[in-house]
């Protein structure tokens, strides 16, 4: 076995301890790359340009890294993992160019966001192209792979229309946003560590074990995400910082503000209940939010989330993937600070 440097960064900054599940891994993610980009490539020179637009700008691969850490729990080597992972990858591809659209981001993964670059249309239907050819891939996948994915994508869907229309009035907007959260975002995660470990032939037991891992890991990624929304700056996050608070996008570190009796968040409630559009406003309530009890309390719901997401794997056996999806579990919740 070739030897790998320990210092190796994957996605998130995740080491190993295990030279081989390393070495394994970082075969897997490059060939999960190449496929990336060959499901990308058109021979329309403007779609080819667009579609490689955001695979090309980076991105963490964390739902690839998931499928191949998962299938560490069966057969690593089985020949469908590296195309279930790039499924995950493009769906997620897709739901960016989507998301950057209805958010109206104008940066993403460190580059100018695609609806900035062309224009909404274009990223819309760019999401869409990159959509089929997951589908092409799942065509050989196979009925399993095909319905689960659908089923994924209608959670996934379904989490971003949640969002949009918000809670209703007699609902908890907390536990509204942790449901949008689940769909939005678990929905695919835990998806891409089923798939790992269905076609590594795991069995069924590891098989949910891992799935309920996905969906929690995958709402304290969100959390996490939030909360660098409005901790970080332009160059951690490859976005624009405060986008959801100028959209007006309710995340958990506003809903708790908002929630919050004190009367030292008056001001911060005040602004934070609308968009705001206004720079000097928006400034303020991204000081006022990053100094505020709400983040800490938003915090301690990710490190929950992360808790649980650990505790699934207690069924596990005690391999070198089990220690790095533990690790992972650390690092969601170091990420944001
Ligand atoms: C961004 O996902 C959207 C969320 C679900 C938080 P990632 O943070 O995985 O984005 P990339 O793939 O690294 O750009
Ligand atoms: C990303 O959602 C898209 C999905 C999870 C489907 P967000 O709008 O919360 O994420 P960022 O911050 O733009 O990456
Ligand atoms: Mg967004
Ligand atoms: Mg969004």
């Amino acid at each position: 076995m070739a030897a790998v440097p320990k210092s190796t960064r994957v996605a998130l900054g995740l080491t190993f301890d295990d030279r081989e599940l390393e070495a394994a891994i970082r075969r897997g993610l490059d060939d999960v790359e190449s496929a990336l980009r060959t499901a990308c490539d058109s021979n329309d020179f403007f779609v080819n340009a667009t579609a490689h637009h955001l695979v090309d700008a980076g991105g963490k691969r964390f739902r690839p890294l998931v499928t191949l850490l998962a299938a560490h729990f069966g057969h690593p080597d089985k020949p469908e993992v590296v195309p279930a992972a790039v499924v995950c990858e493009l769906t997620h591809l897709a739901t960016l160019y989507h998301d950057d659209v209805m958010d109206e981001a104008a940066v993403r993964r460190g580059a100018i966001s695609a609806n900035s670059r062309w224009d909404n249309t274009v990223a819309i239907l760019t999401g869409d192209f990159l959509f089929s050819r997951a589908s092409n891939i799942l065509a050989d996948l196979g009925p399993f792979a095909v319905r689960l994915q659908a089923q994924t994508f209608e959670r996934l869907v379904i989490g971003q229309i949640h969002e949009t229309v918000g809670a209703a009035e007699d609902a908890d907007p907390i536990a509204h946003y942790l449901d949008v959260l689940a769909d939005k975002t678990g929905s695919l995660i835990a998806t891409a560590a089923e798939f790992g470990a269905y076609y590594a032939g795991a069995t069924p037991e590891i098989i949910a074990g891992l799935r309920t891992y996905g969906e929690q890991i995958g709402v304290a990624f969100q959390i996490s995400d939030d909360i660098l929304d409005i901790a970080s700056d332009t160059d951690e996050s490859g976005k624009t910082p405060g986008t959801d608070l100028r959209e007006g996008i309710p995340t958990l570190p506003v809903l708790y503000a908002l929630r919050s009796t004190d009367p030292s968040n008056a001001r911060l409630r005040e602004l934070v209940s609308r968009p705001l559009v206004d720079d000097d406003e928006h400034a303020e309530a991204l000081r006022l939010l990053r100094a505020s009890d709400a983040i800490a309390e938003a915090r301690q719901t990710l490190a929950g989330y992360a808790a649980t997401a650990r505790a699934s794997l207690a069924v596990m056996p005690h391999l070198p993937a089990r220690e790095a999806l533990e690790t992972l579990t650390e690092i969601v919740i170091t990420r944001t600070g």
